[in-house]
């Protein structure tokens, strides 16, 4: 029980401190490096552009993921239901925050319960790679078809673990738990880093992991390290560790030809096209909903319409009337 209160306290700060400091990396995404080319003669018209695509089986309205954020606590449950909903309204995918506190405690199970308000929404669960060995089959099914979700998202947060003063740092074997979870369930496997980003040398071990996509969440958003050294006033001296953005998609593009969401630091249409040119199925987001979700609903929709303005802006200014075309117009320099 200690330990429970433990996990509903970190997830209480975690909120906090994202809300309230500056947990960003310096360093950036990469995708500054990289300019698409205006197109001066399009031949599209800007109201007829099509956002919409499929991700895992499902149909998307717009190439929109909201990456895990919370579950857990009183504030986690109204934040993934505004979350869940806007999901649903927009068409758009979702995951909830690690599931971890409801396996610990079952009282928690109804802050991560959204299928009420999300029917048909695809929603993914979530819980860390190194706490995998400490539970059975049956309780990682559980996870997923409990909540009637669509797959389970599974995080890597090795960096985050290792400055963590509590954190978890016996990742052997962690590998084999991860291939034997995504051989045995029923349900897709994705696989995601939290921030630091995944390189194209795990992306192979992850295909022979038989994993049914990878979210590659590079540096340049949100720091993990950097958050953990706010709880913990500790040193900064991993606050800038990991892959950006940009060079992740790019090594784990080549080397894998699964279904990729890009995240980590995506916070324009102009990222989320540059992205999307360079591979990605499709582009999450955690940190800029954060405040709109625990403002409301209209709020979350509202970033997201933003977001999908200027994405259809830069497909019109390359010359794109649909994603496919974004991939095979858009001419990507490296400036
Ligand atoms: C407040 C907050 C809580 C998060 N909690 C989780 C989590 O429980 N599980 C997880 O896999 N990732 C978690 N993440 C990481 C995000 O899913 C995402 O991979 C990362 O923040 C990078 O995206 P961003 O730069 O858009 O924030 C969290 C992120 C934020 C901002």
């Amino acid at each position: 029980m200690a330990e429970d209160k433990t996990i509903e306290n970190r997830k209480a700060d975690h909120i906090r401190i994202c809300l309230d400091e500056d947990v960003s990396f310096s360093k950036k995404t990469g995708f500054e490096r990289y300019e698409l080319e205006h197109c001066a003669l399009p031949d599209v018209n800007i109201g007829d552009i099509d956002l919409s695509t499929g991700f895992l089986g499902k149909p998307f309205n717009y190439p929109f993921f909201i990456c895990a954020i919370t579950g857990g606590t009183n504030e986690a449950e109204k934040i993934n239901k505004t979350l869940a909903k806007a999901a649903e309204s927009l068409g758009i995918g979702f995951g909830l925050g690690s599931q971890r506190a409801m396996l610990k405690d079952p009282s928690k199970k109804k802050s991560y319960e959204v299928r009420d308000v999300a029917p048909s929404a695809f929603i993914a669960g979530n819980i860390g790679a190194v706490q995998l060995p400490e539970y059975n089959i049956e309780q990682i099914d559980s996870l997923v078809s409990d909540l009637r979700l669509d797959a389970l998202c599974i995080h890597l947060n090795a960096a985050q673990e290792a400055v963590q003063k509590e954190g978890d740092t016996n990742w052997q074997g962690v590998f084999h738990k991860i291939k034997e979870v995504a051989s045995s369930v029923k349900f897709p496997v994705i696989v995601k880093e939290v921030g630091n980003g995944i390189s194209g040398r795990v992306a192979k071990e992850l295909k022979e992991c038989k994993v049914s996509a990878i979210d590659i969440a590079g540096a340049g958003g949100t720091s993990w390290t950097k958050v953990e050294q706010y709880r913990n006033n500790s040193s900064d001296t991993f606050n800038e560790w990991g892959i950006p953005t940009a060079q992740a998609l790019t090594e784990v593009r080549q080397e894998v030809k699964l279904p990729l969401i890009a995240s980590g630091g995506i916070r324009s249409g102009i990222d989320a096209a540059k992205a999307l040119v360079m591979g990605a199925n499709l582009v999450g987001f955690a940190l800029p909903v954060l405040k709109p979700a625990t403002e409301g609903f209209e709020e979350v929709v509202a970033y997201f319409e933003r977001i999908a303005k200027e994405l259809r802006t830069a497909m019109f200014l390359v010359n794109a009337s649909n994603l496919e075309e974004l991939r095979r117009n858009a001419v990507l320099k490296y400036i």
